[in-house]
């Protein structure tokens, strides 16, 4: 799979379309992860996760930030549903903690904990929402991680339990079940450049760490299916939109292929193939020999998908390094003195045109047009859902006339931009099922804490309360009317 089109630079031209309408069966959510919301980091039987040992490590998240607190959801739940069947989404996508209902990670559940996401689940249900879980947004129990976490081949096997666990107490009241989400984040950022907890810099490690993740989404998901016969089952990617700077050079072109084999075809290869590309292989071959990849494990992670998700920001864009001065390494993924892309040293990340989030990422709604049909030509027949896209801007709240609002009209813009990109990717052929926006409210921005606000719900920290953005004003606009609204049709 190649998405290297040449584009021009920056934003699209705005979408001027206000006659663009969805299926009427198109599913419209929004997107939370738990350590990210919750809070409550230690009660309710929570044991601990690499997550907070690494936001407990100074020096490690801006600020010292913690998910101690977070949005403080697992208080707030009512009130959180309650904003959800305000919005009209016909879907929410939630994360399960592990660390919350099996804190070893192996052994016993903690019924607390459980009985927490069943209520959660049967207060969606009793408002039409249906819930899409993801069994492993990136907290895993800390005693995983002692014994070599995503490195160790066991921490599959003690994920295939869990999820198994999960579908037995939880399979009655889930619609849609994600394995993994962002595989590649856990991966390289966890193992390779340390930027994500646990904070490891080994490459070979990284390596380890993406076979036994696509080992574990492949244990899982025939787990699931196991408790729960019929069961809807997907992994959700955060494939990268890779671009070639001079899209004439054959130097550029086999920088592409080199990002795009360790960030999209490590996972689609193994998950949706059964077959890890032999160009990937060869490409780090010097950092390791892949012997953990045993014998009849690319059967086991080659599992029937009921739909593929994807997460989309920005692009990327990159070019041949032949060796001199300093290497650009604009890829968006934090700063590290280790790089993400294992064993790659020639190939640096130009700075892209902007216009950009405030996380610095260049906004590029055609990328996801680009990216949905390229992932549709490659697996026909495969359903797609948009499981993330949202922007991070530094929003103002206002008080006039005793009303609060944030008038996130770059936001708005964002969403409406990306929406339309998913319109035009379905006039083209695109199988895509449904639209999740990250995210319902403001949270825990991994290593950036809390100074990255992507809700569409404002969050105040000191209290808790929430307060509708424009955007979320909007986004109620476009769900319940299942066409896109105008940037400015933001009241009511
Ligand atoms: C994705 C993560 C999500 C959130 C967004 C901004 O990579 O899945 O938790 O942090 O980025």
């Amino acid at each position: 799979m190649s998405i290297s089109t040449p584009r021009t630079r920056g934003d699209a031209a705005p979408a001027a379309s206000s006659t663009r309408t969805f299926p009427t069966d198109f599913l419209w959510g929004t997107a939370t992860a738990a350590y990210q919301i919750e809070g409550a980091a230690a009660e309710g039987g929570r044991g601990p996760s690499i997550w907070d040992t690494y936001s407990r490590t100074p020096g490690r998240t801006l600020g010292g930030d913690t998910g101690d607190v977070a949005c403080d959801h697992y208080h707030r739940w009512s009130e959180d549903v309650d904003h959800l069947d305000r919005l009209g989404v016909g879907a929410y996508r939630l994360s399960i903690s592990w660390p919350r209902v099996q804190p070893g990670g192996r052994g016993p559940l903690n019924s607390d904990g459980v009985a927490f996401y069943r209520t959660l689940l049967d207060a969606l249900r009793e408002r039409g929402i249906r819930p899409f879980v993801t069994l492993y947004h990136w907290d895993l129990p800390q005693e995983l991680e002692d014994a070599g976490g995503w490195a160790n081949r066991e921490t599959a096997l003690a994920f295939e339990e869990y999820a198994r666990l999960m579908a037995t107490e939880l399979g009655d009241r889930v619609e849609a079940w994600t394995t993994l989400n962002e595989p590649w984040c856990s991966a390289y950022l966890g193992y390779g450049s340390g930027v994500h907890a646990p904070g490891r810099t080994e490459p070979a490690a990284a390596l380890a760490a993406v076979h036994h993740l696509n080992l574990a989404h492949g244990l899982a998901a025939r787990a699931i299916r196991d408790v729960v016969p019929g069961a809807q089952v997907s992994v959700t990617l955060n494939l990268h939109v890779v671009r070639a700077d001079d899209p004439a050079s054959a130097a550029d072109a086999d920088a592409v292929r080199k990002i795009e084999a360790l960030a999209n075809r490590a996972f689609l290869g193994p998950l949706l193939d059964g077959a890890y590309p032999a160009d990937l292989l060869a490409d780090t071959a010097h950092v390791s020999d892949w012997s953990f990849v045993r014998d009849g494990d690319l059967e086991l992670t080659r599992q029937p998908l009921d739909v593929l998700g994807v997460n989309y920001y920005s692009t990327v864009t990159v070019r041949h390094f032949a060796g001199d001065g300093e290497r650009a390494e604009n890829d968006g993924h934090g700063a590290s003195t280790h790089s993400p892309w294992i064993g790659v040293t020639d190939v640096e990340f130009v700075q892209q045109a902007g216009p950009y989030t405030a996380m610095g990422w260049n906004i590029q709604p055609a990328g996801l047009t680009d990216l949905l049909l390229e992932v549709h030509r490659t697996y026909p027949g495969l359903p797609l859902a948009v499981t993330e896209n949202g922007a991070a801007f530094d929003d103002e709240l206002v008080v006039a006339g005793g009303e609060r609002r944030v008038h996130d009209e770059r936001r708005v813009s964002y969403l409406h931009d990306h929406v339309d990109a998913v319109g035009a990717a379905l006039d083209a052929g695109a199988d895509v099922r449904g639209y999740f926006a990250w995210s319902l409210m403001d949270n825990f921005e991994w290593g950036y804490g809390y100074s990255k606000r992507f809700g569409i719900l404002h969050v105040d920290y000191a209290t808790g309360e929430r307060t509708w953005k424009d955007s979320a004003r909007w986004y109620r606009r476009l769900v319940t009317t299942g066409a896109l609204p105008a940037v400015t049709d933001v009241e009511g």
